[in-house]
This record gives structure tokens, C-alpha cells and sequence, in this order.
């Protein structure tokens, strides 16, 4: 796939729902009394894993009109591997919510880039609350669960994934639950199952914020509306940005503050901002999103910032090498360990295109000019953000950028392409 330089790109464009409360929502549902009704969820690869996943698992899983409907079950043993894919949310968030039923065995299963992503971090906590893990720290896996006790876990790694597994075997355990993050990730999780009835307490722990599970844990099935999705829609927001005389307007935005980073980050380097409609959405915040072009301004992004950023940081460093100066991002280690080493993606992508950047052991500083050359090719290795981001890069570039494959789109944003042609950025596909 080659993007090529598109100085009209701009318009009005909704985005697909949000990948991660769309996992949630399945998830739940099919741990939840009742008919859960889902509106608006992505119909990605990775969430479809989910859906399957959770069928196997005796839910029952079906599409109605533009709707999903789900039916919560006892849990049982699948009659095969749970195959997640490319998908560590599947992974991760499924094996902690079949952890809690005593005798399910199940194999976790996945994609090459899947099957070298840590799990360790989900096995230490998932396996001192009482389930059992096969002799690996990777996938495949094969757990069995068990009457699960309590935990009180000081997580080394700020991760949604892994504060969502211990809080989802934490519904079928004995005991207080209770886990505290260096920096909170995203709170779906926590939302959501007060949506369903759970209760979820939050409070401010000496060295981060303490999450834990009160006495209610039995979940019944409720309607969610899901939000479209601000990682998505940062690709939208990225071109808008860098692009001169560009604007786009996405509604219908998840505006959790948990999420917001990249946005923030945009209106800091000068991009114009503005949110409109601001209203709830089944507990989420959400916005009609506009951006526009304006001159950027370098920007320096703390440690604490990272997890509101996390899946946007190779964008974001594509947009840097636009602003007027050096930025600087701090305390971005775990891209290491995302679909691809996500910080060795993007270096080698910015290099190819003419943008001098500096990776460090956990940090990384760009080297913005105010333009970018272009005229390279990218190496997604099977990434959807890395394909992303450079054919978004591509669309502001003096020439055109190419990528090896892009078939991982599918993953997260399978209309990426017509989207984007739908304003007027300019993708195709072959030499
Ligand atoms: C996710 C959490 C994040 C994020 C991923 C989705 C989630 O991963 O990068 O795309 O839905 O919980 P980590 O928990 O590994 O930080």
C-alpha cells in the first residue's frame, strides 16, 4: 500500500466503536445474567476472537440487525484452543475471567507476534489468587481454573490488561480484591462493570491509585453503546494536524481521560481543537471531535503521560517529525512488547522517510523540521498502528510513502482505507 501526498484531505468521517470497551462488552456479557444488547461494536479481527472466544466458553453469541446480542452462561471447558490471534486484550482479559470456574481447562493459543507478548504478568497475579498455568510465559498457554481467593497485587506495569484480569477473576473469587497501578491505565473495565451492576471502588494508594471489588460481584445483562474509538480516530486527527488547510470532524468520540492523551498532546503542539456535544454514553464520556492544521510546535512527553498515549506514541512520533523542533518521549518502554517492538518500528519507518530520531532504552527523541521527505518504505512487521501511522504520514509527506502490508489493518480499523480515500487522502495498493 502507497500513500501519496494529499493536500485536500478534510471532511466529516465516523470512526468504528472503541476496540477495547467492545471486548469489555463482550466479555462481560457473557459472564452476566441475562441479554446483554451491544450497540456499535467493532467488528474488527481482534474483538472477533473475543466473540468466538467467549461462545466457546458457552455464551451465546449472536448479530441482530446492527446489534450483538449476548447471553451470559457457566462457564465450560472449550472443546478446542481459544485462539486470540493477534490479540493480547483477548489473551489476557479472557484468561483472567475464566480463571474463576473450578475445573474449566482451557488452551490460549495465538498469532506468531501474539505467542512472544509477556504473560507472565497475568500469570503471577491470575496464579496466587489459585488458578493454574501450564510450564510457559508465553503463548500457548493452557489454564485451569479454580475456586479463586483474594488478592491485594502491587502491579509493576501500568496495563489495563492486567488490572482487567485480576478485576475479572476477582467476580468469582472469595475475598478482597484489590490492585494498585504506578500510573492508572484505562478504566473500562471498572466502568463497565459498574454498568452491570458490580461494585468497584477507587481510591488514592501512597504510590498510585488502589482499585478494588466490593461485596457485589454477580453482574446482570445491561445495554452498552459503544463510543467510537480515539485511537482510531487519531489517524483522522494525525492528518488533519499535518496537513496544511486540513480539518476533520469524528463524532461520537470516547473522551475517557484515560484515552485522551494523544489529543491533549495535538492541541499542545498548536493543532486546532475543539470538542462539541459533549455527553455520556453508557458511563463513557464522549465528543464530536474537530482538528485542524496548524504549525507544531515540539513536545515533550513525561512518563506519566505515556498510558493515556500508549497505543497513539508511533503516530505521535510521525507527527513530531512535523513540528518545529525536537521532541522528546520519556518512559515508553513497553512498546517493546506491543504486535511489533513498536519503538524499532517506528525509528527504522521515521529513518527511511528523512527524519533523524534517537531511540534510547526507553525513550525516544525526534527530530522535527516542519516537513517530511518521504519516499521510503516501511516495515509494518504484521503491526495495524505501524501500517497506520506511516500511510497516514505518507498522506503529509513530500513523496509518497510506501508499506510493506497492510493486511493488519483488519485487526482494529477495517475501513481504515475507504475512510481516509473518503476525504481525500490518497491510498492504493500495489507498486
Ligand atoms: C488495552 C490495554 C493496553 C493497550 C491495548 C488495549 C486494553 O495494553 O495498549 O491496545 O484494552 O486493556 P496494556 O494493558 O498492555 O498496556
Amino acid at each position: 500500500m502507497r500513500a501519496y501526498p494529499s493536500p485536500r484531505f478534510g471532511g466529516t468521517a465516523k470512526v468504528p466503536g472503541d476496540k477495547s470497551i467492545s471486548h469489555r462488552a463482550l466479555i462481560l456479557g457473557a459472564l452476566a445474567v441475562g441479554e446483554t444488547r451491544i450497540s456499535g461494536l467493532l467488528e474488527g479481527e481482534d474483538v472477533l476472537a473475543t466473540a468466538r472466544a467467549v461462545e466457546a466458553f458457552g455464551a451465546n453469541v449472536e448479530r441482530c440487525g446492527d446489534d450483538w446480542l449476548v447471553t451470559g452462561a457457566e462457564w465450560i471447558s472449550p472443546a478446542g484452543p481459544i485462539d486470540c490471534g493477534n490479540s493480547g486484550t483477548s489473551a489476557r482479559l479472557l484468561m483472567g475471567a475464566a480463571a474463576g470456574f473450578d475445573g474449566l481447562e482451557a488452551t490460549f493459543t495465538g498469532d506468531a507476534s501474539l505467542s512472544k507478548r509477556p504473560m507472565k504478568r497475568i500469570i503471577d497475579p491470575i496464579s496466587r489468587m489459585g488458578a493454574r498455568f501450564s510450564e510457559s510465559e508465553s503463548l500457548p498457554l493452557t489454564l485451569t481454573g479454580a475456586g479463586l481467593g483474594g488478592i491485594d497485587y502491587e502491579s509493576p506495569v501500568a496495563s489495563a490488561q492486567v488490572k482487567s484480569a485480576i478485576l475479572l477473576a476477582g467476580l468469582r473469587s472469595r475475598g478482597p480484591v484489590r490492585i494498585v497501578e504506578p500510573t492508572p491505565s484505562r478504566d473500562h473495565s471498572e466502568v463497565m462493570l459498574l454498568r452491570f451492576g458490580a461494585e468497584v471502588l477507587a481510591d488514592e494508594a501512597g504510590n498510585g491509585l488502589a482499585i478494588s471489588l466490593g461485596e457485589k460481584r454477580t453482574l446482570s445483562a445491561t445495554h452498552i453503546h459503544v463510543p467510537g474509538d480515539p485511537s482510531s480516530a487519531a489517524f483522522l486527527w494525525a492528518a488533519a494536524a499535518m496537513i496544511e488547510g486540513a480539518q476533520v470532524t469524528t463524532p461520537g468520540i470516547c473522551m475517557n481521560a484515560t484515552r485522551t492523551g494523544f489529543l491533549e498532546a495535538l492541541h499542545e503542539m498548536g493543532a486546532r481543537v475543539t470538542l462539541d456535544n459533549e455527553r455520556d454514553q453508557s458511563g463513557e464520556p464522549v465528543a464530536d471531535v474537530t482538528v485542524g492544521h496548524a504549525p507544531l510546535q515540539p513536545l515533550h512527553l513525561t512518563p506519566d503521560r505515556v498510558p493515556a498515549t500508549i497505543d497513539e506514541l508511533p503516530l505521535l512520533a510521525c507527527v513530531a517529525s512535523f513540528a518545529d523542533g525536537e521532541s522528546h518521549f520519556e518512559g515508553i518502554g513497553e512498546l517493546k512488547v506491543k504486535e511489533s517492538d513498536r519503538l524499532g518500528a517506528v525509528t527504522a519507518g521515521l529513518a527511511a522517510n528523512g527524519v533523524s530520531c534517537f531511540p534510547e532504552s526507553d525513550a525516544l527523541r525526534v527530530l522535527g523540521k516542519g516537513s517530511v521527505r518521504g519516499g521510503g518504505t516501511v516495515m509494518a512487521h504484521g503491526d495495524h498502528r505501524i501500517a497506520m501511522a506511516f500511510l497516514t504520514l505518507g498522506l503529509a509527506a513530500e513523496q509518497p510513502i510506501r508499506v510493506d502490508d497492510s493486511s493488519a489493518i483488519a485487526t482494529s480499523f477495517p475501513d481504515f482505507i475507504s475512510l481516509m480515500q473518503s476525504l481525500g487522502g490518497r491510498l492504493e495498493s500495489g507498486l
